[in-house]
């Protein structure tokens, strides 16, 4: 939703008000007396995910969202009640509608992007009625910033929720719609729009880089591969930093075939591409004195005739041999040759994104993305934008005492390490393609996508790894 910030609303054109209200203690002189007067009415204790509507003059209708404790108002409290608020909103069909979240330890900004993207919902292939489509809604966020301010944190949030939607949108796309050749085709779209270099390499061009990881993968596929590199570059940048994503747009496993349950999700095995794309476009909206370059790999896993095989022996770009012994282990087959590009462009720092393991699944579920990375304060840095966004990112270990387990016989690696360790063994495969001293990555398996809706947000593509890294590279220029 379009989300407007101001400290003075004009409640006379507001439809429905909605105020996150703590437990006691808290602030009462934060809330519009309209709402003090609706907590007090209606003796609402604002308990964690109780709500209470009651009806007024201007505007006709009050919800209270309970968020709970007040020490404990966390980010996930806010997103949840931010969610609520859009879906009360959408049910009443309220066109006009007020928020009021005063919680001092969230930013502002961060409250406002979680607000424009709290009504999100796929729905360009639903074929509805004309007159049961959705009417769009405008918010009205009230936070006791002055005018400036305020504008000026608006035209942040938004361009960092127009991102998210770009990743929420390729992601949640269908696979046999957002092929390789497609994504690529968007990612010129947003380069084109927000004014940043776009170089698109086809399957001559990725074959005369001898990118030998890509094209393995893309044997068994009907779909030509793509690579692509973004490239913002603003004028007064100091730093330079390097955004590598994983895109394959299906991924059945290939030989090494994926049971059929739930293999559909499969089209989300794209996240890490989407989140390169909307990271570059929310850093060049907000106009960010960083040199961002936005490097992705792409293709279909899919067991055609041509697809390669466990005991195959693959030929990196960096000149490393792998010995494939599953083809569904194909994620770092294709980081591995855009690593290996985005390091010869050096960097200060590099950061990749991937839906790489059910291993990270497994070990942190949904709350944080797995971190790795060779650079402690790298790492630290990140954990900390994380934690300020709720783009959350958890740090796993990624000690060569664990390459052991991705030792062959055959050839310089394995490409999997089997199910002990599934996040490391990645991690540590990958980070033989890196050369940089600052490097991190991002296991987004359990975090880009909700496989059901949740009381936070719904099914489908959430856009993790964008509001942390925007964080990170905004920390960067101060
Ligand atoms: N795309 C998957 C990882 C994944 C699994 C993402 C579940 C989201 C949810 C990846 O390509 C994969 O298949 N990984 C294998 C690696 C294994 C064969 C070493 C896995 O995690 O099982
Ligand atoms: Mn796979
Ligand atoms: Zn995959």
């Amino acid at each position: 939703m379009k989300v407007e910030i101001t400290r003075d609303p004009k409640l006379s054109k507001i439809d429905h008000l909605f105020a996150l209200v703590t437990e006691k203690p808290r602030k009462d002189d934060a809330y519009p007396d309209v709402v003090r007067s609706a907590i007090d009415s209606s003796g609402f204790d604002g308990r964690a995910e109780e709500t209470i509507t009651v009806l007024g003059d201007a505007p006709r209708k009050i919800t209270l969202i309970g968020t709970g404790k007040p020490d404990a108002v966390t980010l996930r409290g806010l997103r949840q009640g931010l969610f609520t608020a859009a879906k009360i909103a959408k049910k009443h069909r309220n066109a006009n509608i007020a928020v009021v979240a005063p919680f001092d330890n969230i930013s502002a900004r961060v409250i406002a992007d979680y607000l424009a993207a709290a009504d999100y919902k796929y729905d360009a292939y639903i074929t509805v009625k004309k007159e049961e489509k959705r009417i769009p809604i405008s918010a009205t966020l009230i936070t006791p910033h002055d005018a400036k301010q305020a504008k000026q944190i608006e035209t942040e949030a938004r361009a960092i929720a127009d991102g998210i939607r770009t990743v929420r949108d390729l992601g949640n796309g269908p696979g046999n719609l957002v092929t390789p050749t497609r994504l690529a085709q968007r990612a010129e779209e947003v380069a084109k729009d927000v004014g940043v270099k776009c170089t698109v390499y086809d399957k001559k061009a990725i074959e005369k880089m001898k990118m030998g990881g890509l094209l393995a993968v893309n044997r068994g596929s009907h779909e030509e591969p793509r690579f692509v590199v973004l490239e913002y570059a603003p004028r007064r940048a100091k730093q330079h930093v390097a955004l590598v994503g994983k895109g394959i747009t299906f991924d059945s496993g290939g030989i090494s075939i994926k049971p059929a349950d739930r293999m559909e999700e499969m089209k989300f095995d794209m996240c890490g591409a989407a989140a390169v794309i909307g990271t570059i476009e929310a850093a060049a909206k907000l106009a960010l004195p960083v040199r961002v370059t936005g490097i992705f790999a792409s293709t279909e896993n899919l067991p055609g005739g041509g697809a390669y095989k466990p005991g195959d022996i693959i030929t990196m770009m960096s000149g490393k041999t792998v010995e494939i012994v599953n083809t569904d282990a194909e994620g770092r087959m294709i980081l591995g040759d855009a690593l290996h590009y985005a390091s010869n462009l050096k960097p200060d720092h590099l950061i990749d994104y991937a839906t790489l393991t059910g291993a990270c699944v497994v070990a942190l579920a949904s709350e944080a993305s797995g971190l790795f990375s060779n650079n402690d304060e790298l790492a630290r840095k990140l954990i900390e934008c994380g934690e300020r966004t709720g783009d959350r990112v958890w740090r796993l270990p990624e000690w060569d005492d664990y390459k052991e387990l991705i030792r062959s016989e055959w050839a310089d690696m394995k490409n999997s390490g089997g199910r002990w360790g599934g996040a490391i063994t990645a991690a540590l495969f990958l980070k033989e393609f890196v050369d940089c001293p600052s490097w991190a990555h991002l296991d987004i398996a359990g975090t880009a996508y909700a496989e059901h809706e949740t009381p936070r947000e719904p099914r489908g593509a959430t856009g993790a790894g964008v509001r942390v890294t925007i964080e990170f590279l905004e920390s960067l220029s101060r």
